[in-house]
């Protein structure tokens, strides 16, 4: 048994390490289906070893009807077939340990499938033992669901079940029921099944919407509507079922009846999420997790409060960005711990979001952007694609995405909210989920990049032949040798992981300045987050810790942009950077004469 008090403890093996997270469908493809599959992944674990990342977190691969690509699961114990057997994915866990990697498995339990065997039960009667598991309602007198809640994949979040003579909710589409964690038998069904992959050798897992398996209504039973913002429609709900009364108390049940018994490495996904909230669960003294993915940073670019959600774009203002960031810094430093991201399989990409991916810029806004990132402190997640500064993709029509989300969205807006159907194109465009889900380009060699010698499930990035993993990976200039010189300082550095991090000039539009500090140890990283040059200086504050009679050198640890002016990296006053520029430096202790 792993002692309680481990968990988090300063030199947990995380907090130094990188995490890559692989969406198995467009990964790698071993059997020519178009959709990606494990013996793809163990194919390409050298990949990720140069790389030098320690953890894999793998998105579902578990048996699924697929109508939200794997988050909807049918078999939490089985694997689907079109990412091969449970043979394969051992033969892949080995493979990972092999090389020093741990595995980090997706857990999907705010919901299953409507084919889970529990939910072809629960919705056969009342009385069956398994109603309990999800959560019903009655009507209301007049036979309409129990509120104006609108789910995230769109429509109502009460679909009728007939059998019962109930509504079920669903908090994502109607073929993801919600389970209810209020019953003790569920929880019980959850500890096993986690139980079940955690001997089989997985080191942890990515809880998905953890923060929504409490309902706030169940203390009183009561759904009130959610106010109107949108007359005639439905109303966007998601807000009024995170953070329920149970979840702490829910995720410390999980900690003592699972997670304690086991070395693991857990992050929770949580919308919504507050930094209060995010010290109380990654507080290794009173907490469950060990981190979570917050979403305040992602949240920048929509315009809050309007009912299209994420789709309402507005352009990202860098203050507010590193005002979010920092917040997340200070308030967890010492307690507790931040998991740090840009991409994800739910989000765009980031060279194209916050960089810039025309192509003179995109390798050198990727490497800045990298620069930023691992400058933070906390576990960095690189999402696949992200390590060769793969952009977003120009969807020129509907018929180009596949995403669950995107397609209900787009049907909704336009057919029965009339919207402007070249505006909601251009919301799909910079903010759609499938922007991050087209296929790994593998090489410049057709037909499929080397991903599969199918048909790829969706198509690959129009610009395939240019940007591909061969291609980055031979420049020692590319976005890959940035990723992997960031890891690899991350190891032998501890102020990396450690020490204490600053922003400086929070108030600046274009420059983002961060410093970090152990013990002697002074780092300090300068970006460019605009397309003019921009000149810095080290702020005051930090000339002045060098202390009277000494001042500081630069030493370069990462630079964006090698081949800008040679004696430029050491300038700490009226330094240049070039747009879209970002260095890394060390700051070393001279005699000020
Ligand atoms: C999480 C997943 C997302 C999924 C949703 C419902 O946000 O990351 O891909 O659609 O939960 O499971």
């Amino acid at each position: 048994m792993i002692a309680a008090t481990r968990r988090g403890a300063v030199g947990a093996w995380w907090r130094s390490a990188v995490a890559y997270q692989i969406y198995p469908r467009s990964f790698c493809d071993s059997d020519g289906d178009g959709i990606g599959d494990l013996r793809g992944i163990t194919s390409k674990l050298d990949h990720l070893q140069d790389l030098g990342v320690q953890v894999v977190w793998l998105s579902p691969v578990y048996a699924s009807p697929q109508d939200d690509n794997g988050y909807d699961i049918s078999d939490y114990r089985a694997i689907a077939p079109e990412y091969g057997t449970l043979a394969d994915f051992d033969e892949m866990l080995a493979a990972m340990h092999a090389r020093g990697m741990r595995l980090v498995m997706d857990l999907v339990v705010n919901h299953s499938s409507d084919e889970h065997v529990w939910f072809r039960q629960a919705r056969s009667s009342r009385d069956n033992p398994f109603h309990d598991h999800y959560i019903w309602r009655d009507p209301k007198p007049d036979g309409a669901p129990p509120n104006n809640w609108e789910a995230a994949f769109n429509g109502s979040v009460w679909e009728w079940n007939e059998p019962t003579g109930e509504y079920y909710l669903h908090m994502f589409s109607r073929r993801q029921p919600d389970l209810n964690w209020e019953s003790p038998a569920l929880r019980q069904e959850v500890w096993a099944l986690m139980r079940f992959w955690l001997d089989r050798g997985v080191d942890g897992f990515r809880m998905d919407v953890i923060n929504m398996i409490s309902k706030p209504w169940e203390a009183d039973g009561r759904l009130p509507d959610a106010p109107v913002v949108r007359p005639g429609f439905l109303q966007p709900g998601f807000a009024m079922s995170c953070n329920g009364p149970r979840l702490m108390e829910f995720l410390r049940e999980m900690r003592r009846e699972v997670l304690d018994h086991y070395d693991t490495l857990t992050v929770g996904e949580a919308p919504m999420a507050t930094v209060r909230q995010g010290r109380e669960i990654t507080d290794p003294r009173t907490g469950a997790l060990d981190m979570l993915f917050q979403f305040e940073h992602m949240d920048l670019d929509s315009i809050p409060g309007d009912p299209r959600g994420k789709w309402a774009l507005k352009p990202l203002h860098l203050p507010d960005l590193k005002r979010t960031m920092q917040r997340w810094q200070d308030a967890l430093h010492g307690c507790g711990w931040n998991s740090l991201y840009l991409s994800n399989h739910d989000q765009p990409r980031p060279v194209s979001r916050f960089g810039c991916d025309e192509p003179a810029h995109r390798v050198g806004s990727a490497r800045m952007l990298a620069i930023w990132l691992h400058a933070h402190q906390g576990t960095p997640y690189i999402y696949q694609g992200e390590e060769i500064g793969l952009p977003n993709t120009p969807f020129a029509s509907i018929e180009d995405c596949r995403d669950i989300e995107t397609l209900n969205m787009h049907r909704i807006a336009i057919g029965e909210r009339g919207e402007d159907p070249a505006e909601v194109m251009a919301a799909i465009r910079a903010k759609g989920r499938d922007n991050a889900r087209t296929p790994m380009p593998w090489s410049g060699t057709g037909p499929h990049a080397g991903f599969t010698r199918g048909t790829p499930w969706i198509d690959l990035h129009p610009h395939w032949r240019e940007i591909h993993v061969e291609r980055d990976r031979a420049d020692p200039h590319g976005v890959f040798a940035m990723y992997r010189r960031l890891i690899a300082l991350r190891r032998v550095h501890p102020v990396l992981a450690e020490g204490r991090c600053e922003g400086w000039a929070l108030d600046h539009s274009r420059l983002a300045i961060l410093s970090r500090s152990l013990g002697d140890e002074l780092w300090l990283v300068a970006c460019n987050f605009g397309g003019d040059t921009e000149t810095f200086d080290l702020p005051e504050e930090l000339a002045l810790r060098a202390g009277t009679g000494w001042r500081w050198l630069a030493e370069p640890m990462a630079l964006s942009h090698p081949a800008g002016a040679p004696d430029a990296h050491a300038r700490l006053q009226g330094a240049r950077l070039a747009p879209w520029e970002g260095r890394m430096l060390r700051l070393c202790r001279v005699p000020s004469s």
